[in-house]
């Protein structure tokens, strides 16, 4: 079947079975490879995107049911003219990412929360990311990102 998406701004028409989930049609079709496939049954949070500024689990969502909806991958986070967001250079300056395969995901739930939570208290942004997994334990300097993306 055809259906348009809306992926960081731009809209593309995709071809693609009812049931493709969102993950597949970003990285194959798209060749957006931020969000990335760690578990593939929406436990792990790796394939974080965002839809309409909320994070959802790519892995698990079928792309054509997200019509109509304005979807965010790590890529559409730099400005337009390359410069990282506050929460990239935070994630780079506080070295939180050790094999960083699940740092694009925490990227965008961290953003989430900020949108929401401008001054998070630790246990607001560990609660954010509680159903987030890193495999490395790079988790307080996760927090620290965050926070210092936050100030
Ligand atoms: Fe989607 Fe793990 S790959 S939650």
């Amino acid at each position: 079947m055809a259906f348009k998406l809306t992926v960081n701004g731009k809209t593309h028409v995709i071809e693609a079975a009812e049931d493709t989930p969102l993950l597949y049609v970003l990285r194959d079709e798209l060749g957006l490879n931020g969000a990335k496939y760690g578990c593939g049954v929406g436990q792990c949070g790796a394939c974080t995107v965002l839809r309409d500024g909320a994070p959802l689990r790519s892995c698990i969502a079928p792309a054509a049911s997200l019509s109509g909806h304005a979807l965010t991958t790590l890529e559409g986070l730099r400005a337009p003219d390359g410069t990282l967001h506050a929460l990239q250079r935070a994630f780079l300056a506080e070295q939180a990412g050790q094999c960083a395969y699940c740092i694009p995901g925490m990227i965008l739930a961290a953003d989430a929360l900020l949108r929401e939570t401008p001054q998070p208290s630790e246990a607001d942004i560990r609660a954010a990311l509680d159903s987030h997994l890193c495999r490395c334990g790079s988790h307080n300097r996760i927090v620290r990102a965050i926070q210092r993306a936050a100030k």
